[in-house]
C-alpha cells in the first residue's frame, strides 16, 4: 500500500489496495490515521459491489441508516445505501441530490450528532463537471486572525435543512418544523486535537446570541475564507473511484453538470458524535 499526497490543499490517495479484500489491523490503523489527518481518501480504481463497500466502511464506525422516508427505489440492499443519482426510471427518481450545482456543506449539520464521515463510490459520471470540491477545514481555522478566532471562541451557529431538494434555493424566513441544531463554529476533531471550522454557506443560517446583521456578515467572511482556492481540491470522477471523506474537519461541493448525462454514485454515511469545541 502506497500514500500519496492528493493535492496540496487536502487529501491522500491510498494505492494498492482492493477494497473488496479484507484488510488487516495494522494495514487499516494506517489508513485510518492518513484519513484523520488529511480529512479525505481516494481509493482509485475499484469494484466495489454494494456489500464491499458497506463492510470497508463499517472498519471506521457504525453505519447510519439512509433516510428512509425516501422512495425505496433510492437505497439499495443495505439500509445503509442510498445513490447520489440523477438516473430517473418511468420519471421517477432513483437517488438523492440528482441534479446541478452544490454549495459546501458538512452532511447532516443540523442533527445533533451528525455524520461522521462519508463515503462515495463512482458508477456513472457525466463527460464533465459533477465533480466533488473539498475544503480543508483545519487549515481554513489555522488560517483565521487572532482577532476573529477571539470573537467567536465559544459561539454556536444554527444549521439547518432548508433546502429540500434545491440546494441553491435559501428560503428567506426558516418554515417552524425545519430540521436544524446548534453547533460550535470552531470544532474540536476527536482523533487529531486539531480544531476546523464548522460552518458552511449551504447549511448555516446564523450565529447565536449575535445580532442578524454581524451574524450575516461575518458568515459571509467566514464562507468566503472557508472556500478560498488554496484550500480546495476538485476532485474529477471517474468510476470505480470511492473517496471517504471526514466531516467532522472538512466540508464539500459540487459543481453543475449536464441533466442529460447520466451520473451515479453510491454512498454510505458514518455515525457521529455531538460535536465540541
Ligand atoms: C453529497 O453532498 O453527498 C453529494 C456530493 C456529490 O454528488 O458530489
Amino acid at each position: 500500500m502506497q500514500l500519496l499526497n492528493l493535492s496540496d490543499a487536502i487529501g491522500v490517495k491510498i494505492r494498492g489496495l482492493d477494497l473488496r479484500e479484507p484488510v488487516d489491523e495494522e494495514t487499516f490503523s494506517r489508513i485510518r490515521r492518513a484519513w484523520e489527518e488529511n480529512c479525505i481518501a481516494l481509493f482509485r480504481d475499484q469494484h466495489l459491489d454494494e456489500m464491499d463497500q458497506v463492510r470497508f466502511a463499517e472498519r471506521f464506525g457504525e453505519l447510519g441508516k439512509a433516510v428512509n422516508d425516501l422512495d425505496p427505489l433510492k437505497g439499495g440492499s443495505h439500509p445503509a445505501i442510498l445513490y447520489v443519482s440523477n438516473v430517473r426510471v418511468n420519471g421517477k427518481e432513483t437517488g438523492i441530490l440528482p441534479d446541478g450545482e452544490m454549495f459546501f456543506h458538512s452532511d447532516t449539520c443540523y442533527m445533533e450528532r451528525p455524520a461522521m464521515a462519508s463515503m462515495l463510490y463512482a458508477i456513472e459520471v457525466p463527460k464533465s463537471g459533477g465533480n466533488t470540491l473539498y475544503a480543508n477545514g483545519f487549515r481554513a481555522y489555522d488560517t483565521l486572525p487572532d482577532n476573529v478566532k477571539t470573537k467567536l471562541a465559544g459561539k454556536r451557529a444554527l444549521n439547518v435543512y432548508d433546502y429540500a431538494g434545491a440546494p441553491l434555493t435559501r428560503a428567506s424566513v426558516l418554515p417552524p418544523d425545519v430540521k436544524c441544531y446548534a453547533h460550535p463554529i470552531f470544532r474540536t476533531h476527536p482523533p487529531t486535537g486539531r480544531k476546523s471550522l464548522y460552518v458552511n454557506r449551504l447549511m448555516t443560517w446564523s450565529i447565536i446570541d449575535m445580532d442578524a446583521g454581524e451574524s450575516r456578515e461575518i458568515l459571509e467572511q467566514l464562507f468566503e475564507h472557508q472556500e478560498k482556492p488554496e484550500f480546495v481540491y476538485e476532485h474529477v470522477w471517474r468510476p470505480g473511484d470511492a473517496i471517504l471523506w471526514d466531516n467532522r474537519s472538512c466540508l464539500h461541493a459540487r459543481t453543475d453538470f449536464d441533466p442529460k448525462e447520466r451520473r451515479r454514485l453510491r454512498r454510505v454515511t458514518m455515525l457521529g458524535d455531538k460535536p465540541y469545541e
